[in-house]
């Protein structure tokens, strides 16, 4: 098994643990990182339904809390979506932390079907040197 077939096992098994009774729209995603390590999500809804949040968000948090590292590959799944892209609010948060290299790898329910990197996910996306000076 490759690394990138890893990748989109873990974006499924963590997709098994959506909480999305609202939408029943079930997404997972997992990040990998240079050193290896796998931080994966799914998507969280709240009853309140603005609460809620995506996958990569879940993901993104559990690679800031597993203490990070350089981000290589992105593999984003929706059981009801061939292809399902992060939102325009996860490719920003994304982009925070992953390098305009990173590859970010869409699927099917049986692997990943389309290979893009971070900056063709988010062409013009927000950065300044301001805000951290
Ligand atoms: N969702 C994600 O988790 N990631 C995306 O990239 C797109 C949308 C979730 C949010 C919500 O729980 C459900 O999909 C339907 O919008």
């Amino acid at each position: 098994m490759t690394v990138l077939d890893q990748l989109f096992d873990a974006a499924r098994t963590a997709m098994a643990k959506t909480h999305s009774p609202y939408s029943k729209f079930p997404v997972g995603a997992a990040i990998l990182t240079e050193e290896g390590k796998i931080f994966t999500g799914a998507n969280i809804e709240v009853v309140s339904f603005p609460e809620g949040w995506c996958a990569e968000t879940t993901a993104l948090s559990h690679y800031v809390m597993g203490g990070g590292g350089r981000i290589t590959d992105i593999c984003v799944t929706a059981e009801k979506l061939d292809e399902c892209t992060p939102c325009g609010g996860c490719r920003q948060r994304l982009a925070e932390f992953a390098p305009a290299d990173a590859r970010v790898h869409l699927t099917d329910q049986r692997g990943i079907t389309k290979t893009i990197s971070m900056a063709e996910l988010l062409p013009l996306g927000f950065k300044t040197e301001i805000l951290s000076q």
